[in-house]
């Protein structure tokens, strides 16, 4: 049994943050699921593909831990959000969940640096950057979903929301 390289403190927050970004991937299938079921399905692929790059995030954190001797502990993931009024409802709160995701990478951001722990430390500036372009997609949709006054323009997104917010915006 390899002894784990990580202190106690920043193994305990990569594994929180390793959970939360599992559960924003749990969240976006469900925010992509209620988008198809209302037809709309720009905003459903746009959520799907999400899901799957916050498996990829929460990967990355896993990768780590494993390198670094230690074993990752997956928690329950909580059922998401699957009811919503309005699509401006659903873009808010992937607003909310981003905001939230983004204190979490500081979290353990923070805990890296108090600890000294170099590798951590290095790994969360990559999440920290990715959290500024996660923040702006989702700010930009809130924006466009409500400048979308009539059932045209909301259409006219959904058809153009991937050029609209960008691949590299929604990585
Ligand atoms: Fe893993 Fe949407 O940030």
């Amino acid at each position: 049994m390899i002894k784990s390289k990580i202190p106690t403190n920043v193994l305990t927050e990569l594994n929180r943050q390793l959970n939360q970004e599992l559960s924003a991937a749990h969240a976006y299938l469900a925010l992509s699921a209620w988008c198809a079921s209302q037809n709309l399905k720009g905003f459903a692929g746009f959520f799907a593909k999400q899901a799957g790059e916050e498996r990829e995030h929460a990967q990355k954190i896993l990768r780590q831990v494993l390198d670094r001797g230690a074993v990752p502990e997956l928690a329950a993931l909580a059922a998401p959000r699957q009811s919503f009024d309005s699509l401006l409802a659903v873009v808010e709160h992937a607003q909310v969940m981003e905001q939230a995701n983004t204190q979490g990478i500081h979290a353990v951001y923070e805990t890296a640096v108090t600890a000294r722990d170099y590798p951590a430390q290095v790994l969360m500036h990559w999440f920290i950057a990715e959290q500024v372009e996660e923040e702006a997609w989702a700010d930009e949709a809130v924006d466009r979903v409500q400048s979308a006054t009539c059932a045209g323009s909301l259409l006219d997104l959904d058809r153009h929301l991937e050029k609209i917010l960008g691949t590299d915006k929604a990585g």
